[in-house]
């Protein structure tokens, strides 16, 4: 695994149009494998996970539970890994870790019910795509009976959290379907005296996979049909053995290229049941799409048909993580789209260098095409307007956040001439091995180390 600074001073060299085709594997999902970790520590039983992505963020996760006195056995290309926490070596997790992603957090529900001391938590971080704040986590902890507090310390602070009288179960009515604060309080409720019950919870497929992990571990816990989880505190827990759900980011993201490029792609491991809301979209933008027992084949099946009005939203709806590319696509098709983006609060950031490559995205900040949402009055730009199809032209590209450098990638691969796009430890975050996946495919995509180039 490449070290943050060995990947600044690489960048990937492409040049646009050639067709993708072939088959290609969809990794396990990074927004299940890194809970399932943090989770795997509320027990002293040996886990073992399999179709594990090779991607940084798992990287960042191991480090951070082997800090905590995890003992693991990792194996990237056999993508296995094995956890086990026989006994928490510390509760404080080191200033290194804020600002990495958004796992620091959730270790807070996960040690609670089981430090003997304060768990200390550096600030939350991940992409930089809105304040990402973690206020409904905290609420719903202290209802659980913790203490959290902020306390500033050098120059980030954290947060201070503890249950001297341990954690009571209780009812927690989530004030919006939060991903990670439904994760955060049902990692708390596990280890907490009696019924905790969770009214208005996120139900994302990678939650239930976490729900699926947590029954095998040995807690009692059920999903109701109207957001609402039940979970009754453990005592004993069980070995478990897990097969991580697919990414469905990824899986969608190389679909959409497949369609983009005007190729047929394979995309192996694609889960049907995942991405309903995503396929229904891109029939009525006009990709084709034929799933199999191997996963789904995306295919070019004609000139893309604007008119589309997509509204992102928590699960069932459209996934925020699928915005970026899709806009990308909307931008050849032929037509006016509008797109409304409900979870994230600045999440179009990459529309103007999209703008700098020939694509016509006009941004809003009302709420277009659809009900008001929670930024509406809000003077955020979360809606866009895109007319197509406008041919669009390789540039130089810096990535700022992870689901915008796919888009990046995804606009070069279409795009007339050369592109090189830098900012890649993001894109190493979340996606396995792109330049090699997409080369793979017949992309003309190289990933250079500038180092390398200066020899
Ligand atoms: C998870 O983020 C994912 N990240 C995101 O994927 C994904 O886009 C998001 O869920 C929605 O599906 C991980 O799982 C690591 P949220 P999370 O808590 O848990 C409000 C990627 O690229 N909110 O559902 O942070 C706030 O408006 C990433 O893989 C509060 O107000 O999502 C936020 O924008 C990007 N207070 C919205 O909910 C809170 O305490 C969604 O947050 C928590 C959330």
């Amino acid at each position: 695994m490449n070290n943050g600074k060995q990947m600044e001073h690489e960048y990937f060299q492409i040049t646009g149009g050639t067709p993708l085709e072939g088959s290609v594997h969809a990794p396990g999902a990074k927004n299940a494998i890194t809970k399932l970790l943090v989770a795997s520590l509320l027990s002293d039983k040996k886990c073992v996970f399999y179709n594990v992505p090779n991607i940084q963020e798992v990287a960042v996760t191991v480090e951070l539970c082997e800090e905590l006195g995890s003992e693991i056995v990792w194996d990237p290309e056999e993508r296995i890994l094995e956890i086990q926490t026989k006994e928490l070596k510390t509760s404080y997790i080191p200033q290194r870790f804020s600002g990495a992603n958004r796992i620091p957090i959730l270790m807070i529900g996960a040690l609670l019910g089981r430090a003997n001391e304060a768990i200390i938590v550096p600030t939350a971080g991940g992409c930089n795509i809105g304040p990402r704040p973690i206020d409904y986590h905290i609420e719903s902890l202290k209802t659980l009976g913790a203490s959290i507090e902020y306390r500033k310390m050098r120059k980030e602070g954290a947060y201070f959290a503890e249950a001297p009288h341990g954690l009571k179960g209780t009812l927690i009515p989530l004030p919006f379907p939060s991903v990670g604060a439904t994760e955060n309080t049902i990692l708390a409720a596990t280890r907490a005296k009696g019924t905790t019950i969770i009214k208005n919870a996120a139900i994302e497929p990678e939650i239930i996979d976490l729900i699926l992990f947590l029954q095998k571990l040995g807690v009692i816990i059920f999903v109701d049909v109207d957001r609402t989880i039940r979970i009754e505190g453990a005592k004993e827990f069980h070995e478990v053995q897990h097969t991580v759900i697919t990414d469905r980011a990824q899986a969608a993201s190389l679909g959409m290229a497949a369609i983009a490029t005007k190729g047929r792609v394979l995309v192996e491991g694609a889960q049907h049941q995942h991405m309903i809301t995503f396929l229904n979209a891109l029939r009525k933008l006009g990709g084709g799409f034929e799933v199999s027992e191997e996963g789904i084949t995306f295919f070019y099946e004609g000139p893309l048909k604007g008119g589309l009005h997509i509204e992102t939203g928590v699960h069932p709806g459209f996934l925020t993580d699928w915005q970026q590319p899709f806009v990308v696509l909307m931008t050849q098709a032929d037509g006016i789209s509008i797109l409304h983006e409900t979870i994230y609060e600045n999440r179009f950031g990459y529309a103007t260098t999209l703008g700098e490559m020939g694509a016509d995205i006009e941004l809003f900040t009302h709420c277009l095409g659809g009900k008001a949402c929670r930024f509406a009055e809000k003077n955020f730009t979360h809606s866009c307007i895109v007319k197509g199809p406008t041919p669009l032209i390789g540039k130089e590209i810096v990535v700022p956040d992870l689901r915008a450098g796919f888009a990046y990638v995804l606009a070069a691969l279409i795009a007339e001439g050369e592109s090189k796009i830098t900012g890649l430890h993001y894109l190493d975050r979340g996606y396995e091995n792109l330049s090699g996946k997409l080369a793979s495919l017949g992309a003309n995509i190289e990933r250079v180390s500038t180092a390398a180039a200066l020899v």
